[in-house]
């Protein structure tokens, strides 16, 4: 196991549609081990592969509360089969756009697929931070972040001062 760093806002690999999976073997298997572990770290709930530079339809995730157990959850190619008209509004948070937070709207209640580590597919139904959270990776899988979902005045605020920071930091 490794930890991997997290690309930020404005690094463009963000921006990339990731490919699917095309056999869960054991690379597939190490890199979602090295995005729990990359993902516990930083502290977060989500991680899709991209955020590590890697352009594969991959996510990992953590919803447990902190003084439960670890739960963690892999999800292959995971797709959304069917969204509810009903809309929620959750703050969201990314950690490729660090200590920024912000509600979106999005359908309060997903059914998606995925494979999981066995290469096995599975349908789950999702609702409250779980729908809002697999919404929000799978978003990433297509190079789509939740800051696309905000009006263009706070997203174009926001992206002038991660373009700003990391202008800073390669002088
Ligand atoms: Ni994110």
């Amino acid at each position: 196991m490794a930890l991997r760093d997290i690309l930020v806002i404005p690094d463009k690999r963000l921006r990339i549609v990731s490919k699917p999976v095309e056999a869960v073997d054991a690379q597939v298997r190490a890199l979602a081990e090295d995005m729990l572990e990359t993902m516990y770290d930083a502290p977060g709930i989500g991680l899709a592969a991209i955020q590590i530079g890697k352009p594969l339809r991959l996510v990992t995730m953590d919803l447990s509360k902190k003084e439960d157990e670890k739960a963690p959850q892999v999800f292959i190619n995971p797709e959304i089969t069917w969204s509810s008209d009903e809309v929620n509004v959750h703050e969201e948070g990314c950690l490729s756009i660090p200590e920024y937070y912000e509600e979106v709207e999005r359908p309060s209640k997903v059914r998606f697929s995925y494979l999981d580590l066995d290469g096995k597919l599975q349908e789950v139904e999702a609702d409250g931070i779980f729908a809002t959270c697999i919404q929000h990776e799978i978003d990433h899988l297509n190079g789509v972040l939740f800051i696309d979902h905000i009006s263009k005045l706070k997203r174009d605020r926001v992206v002038k001062k991660y373009t700003k920071i990391a202008k800073q930091a390669a002088e």
